[in-house]
């Protein structure tokens, strides 16, 4: 299989530009610069790499460098903003560091005749973020982009097979970015494009099948999309050494703890344990307000409670997450900063009884996620089942969870969910849900006044998660959920649609 590598240098796109490649039918593998050698670049016998970006500039002392011999071992390599300025300073070109030369944004990029840029218009839209510039090529490479502050937009060295741009080829901003990739793996590394997510599923398959061999393996469900994809993977490599254990927390959506049993046991044949902590969740978290701290505890009360189950099944060597790569960047696993702890990584306590946590699905995106159910056979209804967090409701009840509030959540929530279903506007919005506000407001019943509670109605649109806009759903849909909504649930006076985008909001409210 043709593989490229992905020589990562701490930048933020690192697993978009993996994406990218892959989407190209061509598998991609990100390493870390400081944990493979030339030699063993050598072995594994990748067809291209790329230098991703990254925070620092060459010139600092702690910046990441790598072993210039890379140049040479007659691999294209094509580097990255970051990675094209590492490649110039290598390869003895002139960077220089200018706080007014700085380039943020969508930037109009002008390009010469150079087979990176077949079907690539002169000018075009780019997206850059860069602070140090390369001035001057190094020798042996020629210019082949520029932009009005940057000389050297983009180079090559055709003879070395060594190319480098200053912009983000991986973004939707670059307007050509995806064309590019695709010249540098199909003209520039002549890749055939082997790649499918077949193989993916076929390898991971075969990965674990060896490797968790005899050993028995207990998979945290939750009934998303994510730990489904995982669990059902899992399965199929190890059948029943696979133990899935459902936590019903008591935080789950209107009838959804049913539906998991259903599917799981019934239909795929599992080994399901379903555990009933509501209790003991609610007691911990009993009298707690702030998000940070809900999730934390509700991270760390699943995992005990797996360990408490583990112990009745005996010997568990393998924990399975259905952590997929958004949890690890907004979780700050990576160089991101910390934007909400995932249960599924953050909160993750030290103390573990567990040997190794597997996490198949690591560096995948939503997507991505759904074409692996697709392929292993899961029914569509639960492969396009919306996503639903690991700390469920209680990160949609503002304040205090109580039963009592999350009773009225599930209520409003299930409406809601049912009047897009019923509008057919569950496939043309990515996210839907209520939200529970600790807003009280005046209201009027017949001749009585009401006293009670707000509920905020979200719908997002979204490709990826990682930025998303609020959906436009009609407003007779919208009125339908509200009259319902304060007719059909005690206690709520109000109903609001949230109409902020992701950023500057998150999806879920806390
Ligand atoms: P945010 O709120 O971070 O949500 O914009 C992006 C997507 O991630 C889901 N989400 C979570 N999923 N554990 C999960 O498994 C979590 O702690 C968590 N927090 C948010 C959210 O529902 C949305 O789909």
């Amino acid at each position: 299989m043709e593989k490229v590598l992905v020589l990562d240098f701490g930048g933020q796109y690192n697993q978009l530009i993996a994406r990218r490649v892959r989407e190209h039918s061509i598998y991609a593998e990100i390493k870390a610069y400081n944990k493979i050698t030339v030699d063993e670049i050598k072995e594994e016998g990748y067809k291209g790499i790329i230098f991703t970006g990254g925070p620092n500039s060459v010139y600092d002392p702690s910046s990441p460098h790598f072993d210039e011999r890379i140049l040479d071992l007659g691999i294209p390599i094509l580097g990255i903003c970051y990675g094209c300025q590492l490649m110039a300073y290598m390869a003895k070109g002139k960077v220089v560091s200018a706080e007014n030369v700085s380039e943020y944004g969508k930037i109009t990029l002008t390009v010469g005749d150079h087979p990176l840029f077949e079907g690539v218009d002169r000018t075009s839209v780019c997206w850059m973020s860069h602070r140090d510039y390369i001035s001057e090529a190094p020798e042996g490479f020629e210019t082949i982009a520029h932009t009005d502050m940057c000389p050297v937009a983009a180079m090559a060295d055709d003879s070395r097979r060594l190319y480098g741009v200053q912009f983000h080829p991986e973004v939707t901003h670059t307007q050509f970015g995806s064309r590019m990739l695709c010249n540098f793996l199909y003209r520039i590394c002549m890749l055939q494009g082997d790649w499918k997510m077949e193989s993916f599923v076929e390898s991971k398959v075969a990965e674990y099948r060896e490797k968790l061999k005899g050993k028995k393996v207990l998979c945290a469900l939750s009934g998303g999309v994510d730990s489904s994809v995982a669990a059902i993977l899992l399965h199929k490599a190890v059948g029943d050494n696979l133990v899935c254990v459902f936590v019903d927390h008591g935080l789950l959506r209107k009838g959804e703890a049913e539906s998991v049993e259903r599917t799981f046991r019934d239909q795929f044949n599992i080994n399901l344990i379903k555990v009933d902590a509501e209790e003991r969740f609610l007691s911990k978290l009993s009298g707690v307000t702030e998000p940070e701290r809900k999730r934390k505890i509700i991270g760390e009360e699943f995992i005990r409670v797996f360990e408490d189950e583990a112990k009745k099944i005996g010997k568990v060597s393998y924990l399975v997450q259905g952590t997929i790569y958004p949890d690890v960047i907004e979780s700050g696993a990576g160089d991101a900063s910390t934007i909400k702890s995932h249960h599924n990584v953050g909160g993750l306590p030290s103390v573990i009884d567990f040997d190794e946590i597997v996490e198949p699905l690591r560096d995948l995106f939503k997507d991505e996620v759904r074409q692996v159910g697709l392929k292993l056979d899961i029914p569509e209804e639960l492969v396009f089942r919306q996503p639903f967090p690991g700390p469920g409701l209680a990160i949609r009840i503002i304040g205090e969870i109580t039963k009592e509030k999350l009773d009225t959540l599930r209520d409003a929530d299930a409406i809601f969910r049912e009047e897009i279903k019923n509008a057919g506007f569950e496939h043309s919005t990515n996210q839907y849900f209520a939200v529970l506000t600790d807003t009280l407001s005046v209201g009027v019943m017949g001749d009585e006044r009401t006293y009670g509670r707000t509920v905020v109605l979200r719908a997002v649109t979204t490709d990826d998660f990682m930025t998303a806009e609020w959906s436009r759903i009609p407003y007779d849909v919208l009125e339908r959920a509200s009259s319902r909504i304060t007719n059909e649930v005690k206690g709520i006076t109000r109903v609001t649609y949230d109409i902020t985008s992701k950023p500057p909001a998150t999806v879920e409210w806390e």
